[in-house]
């Protein structure tokens, strides 16, 4: 997507790899929306720090993170020994497998690039074939999220509230996003709505990253704090709910997200309000059975106590701060423990609809239509 700072535009994606210096290039989304800078990682230890500690973060952005730092991993390995170069990428595969739990994405996009590379005979081969890989993966995600822009669309007709949570846009993907693609393509279709963003407490995805996303686009938005949807939805100020995901299961239809998706699910269900996902292929897990045996990242609990900002107009500076500066807070009693699940499992009979790059189904019908979706 396009990035406006000061008088400049450019386009971005959230993650691209530069192979002349084998480094994985990212935003760093922790700092914004208050700065915009480029990291850039320098091996495939740094690719799953830059992962776990979410400097990237959101499930198709981590994949398309998990497959160029695959590809990272490999291509720094020297010598030809084959056996040695299949142990080494079995240990890259494991230590960015490991960075976060609960999107099965990453797990996929390696799997992919893994698929590829065992194409080739040499060392030599099978580096060039993850590289290869890893790009086509970035690719065709993207093209995955112009198709979920395509056919949700029409979900957004004029004048309507729309309701997202976290950030699902393409700061979590590698462009457009996939909550926020029919939004996108429904403002360059000309039609005008607004949109409300949670704002995701703990880490407030929802009021720095898709505010800032819908600010830099020029939608029309308003920040609500997580616990205003139940309001809102009962005064029918919310038309229309859509989220993404961190992993769909194709047996069963059960979606983890953001952990708040499920309370606006009930929300929605309540009020009669349309609650859709949108995701690309590679968010769907056609192995687990059940949406409980989903790994629920817990983090630490610090995150719900305190927050992090910037330091802005001298009625609210914390003593000590210059302007501008970032700086974490204590907001709860510091004696008190905190618990602080990342994610949540909503049911496949709250979901109207799941908006696939193959069109929008309902969760039940992934299952018969798994050869389709790529299983
Ligand atoms: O903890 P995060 O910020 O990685 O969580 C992100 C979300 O929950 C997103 O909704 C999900 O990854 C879908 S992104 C298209």
């Amino acid at each position: 997507m396009n990035v406006t700072l000061g008088h400049h535009t450019r386009h971005y994606r959230t993650v691209w790899f530069e192979a002349k210096t084998n480094r994985v290039h990212l935003i760093e989304q922790r700092l914004l929306p208050h700065r915009f800078e480029i990291v850039a990682t320098r091996d495939f230890r740094e690719t799953a720090r830059a992962i776990r500690d979410m400097i990237v973060r959101g499930a198709p952005a981590i994949a398309a993170t998990a497959a160029y730092g695959l590809a990272q991993g490999v291509l720094a390995f020297r010598g030809s020994n084959l056996d040695r170069f299949t142990a080494h990428a079995e240990s890259v595969y494991q230590t960015i497998k490991s960075a976060r739990p609960t999107a099965v994405d990453p797990v996929n996009a390696m799997n992919q690039v893994r698929a590829v590379m065992a194409g080739g005979e040499t060392v030599g081969e099978q580096q060039a074939l993850a590289l290869a890989a890893a790009e086509q993966f970035a690719n065709e995600s993207v093209e995955h999220c112009r198709a979920i822009g395509r056919h949700g669309a029409a979900l957004i007709r004029r004048g309507l509230n729309v309701l997202t949570h976290c950030n699902a846009g393409w700061l979590a993907c590698v462009d457009l996003g996939t909550a926020t693609a029919p939004i996108y393509t429904a403002q360059a279709q000309g039609r005008k709505f607004h949109v409300f963003c949670d704002e995701t407490r703990p880490r407030c995805q929802g009021s720095t990253l898709t505010a800032w996303e819908l600010a830099q686009q020029g939608v029309p938005h308003h920040v609500i704090a997580d616990n205003a949807a139940g309001h809102l939805m009962q005064r029918g100020e919310i038309d229309l709910v859509i989220v993404g995901s961190d992993r769909v299961l194709g047996r069963t239809g059960e979606v983890a997200n953001k952990i708040g998706t499920y309370t606006k699910a009930v929300l929605a269900h309540r009020h009669g309000i349309p609650f859709y996902v949108a995701i690309p292929l590679s968010t769907i897990d056609w192995t687990l059975k059940r949406g409980f045996d989903i790994p629920i990242e817990e983090r630490e609990e610090a995150e719900v106590l305190g927050a992090w900002g910037v330091v802005r107009g001298s009625r609210f500076k914390v003593q000590g701060s210059k302007l501008g500066q970032r700086v974490f807070v204590q907001v709860g009693n510091p004696t008190s423990g905190a618990r602080n699940p990342g994610f949540d499992v909503t049911p496949p009979e709250l979901i109207t609809g799941i908006i696939t790059p193959a069109g929008i189904l309902k969760p039940k019908e992934l299952w018969p239509r798994r050869r389709e979706l790529g299983w």
